[in-house]
């Protein structure tokens, strides 16, 4: 059965300060630098979301775009879009980094998308910065177990 990647582009803005409280006011700043202002800074955050797998045999899609975005939007854009991300639940003991947000990005899809399908997750943040997060190892065992099944 062939196999194909497609990867759909999403776009959300907010809000976010690097900071954690286990390190001091002034470790923060030399941590973070400007990005630990107190009154933080905003980003047009892109995502881009890939899914791998056997392309069915009547569509010839690994997975239906339409699906994708819908799962997309209402689990990641409508939840971080025109938000602060140091208010979000999964924030609230974790700094709002860049790995930090792919890597949550990354398990609130893995729960919605078909099994072994998601295949990696990448953010960019800045027009410099970009960060990618394809899941564990034991996930990416239980992919090739669902592709060899
Ligand atoms: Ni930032």
């Amino acid at each position: 059965m062939p196999q194909a990647t497609i990867t759909h582009r999403y776009r959300f803005c907010a809000a976010h300060r690097l900071h954690t409280d286990r390190l001091s006011t002034d470790e923060n700043w030399v941590t973070f630098g400007k990005c630990n202002n107190p009154n933080g800074h905003g980003h047009n955050y892109v995502v881009f979301v890939s899914v791998t797998g056997d392309m069915d045999p009547i569509t010839h899609q690994v997975l239906n775009g339409q699906r994708l975005d819908e799962i997309v939007q209402r689990t990641v854009v409508q939840r971080f879009d025109h938000r602060d991300l140091n208010q979000d639940v999964e924030f609230s003991t974790q700094t709002t980094t860049g790995e930090n947000l792919v890597r949550l990005i990354w398990d609130l899809l893995v729960q919605e998308i078909p099994t072994g399908r998601l295949s990696k997750v990448g953010l960019i943040e800045t027009r410099d910065n970009y960060f990618e997060y394809s899941g564990l190892p034991q996930d990416r065992q239980k992919k090739d177990e669902v592709r060899h099944g």
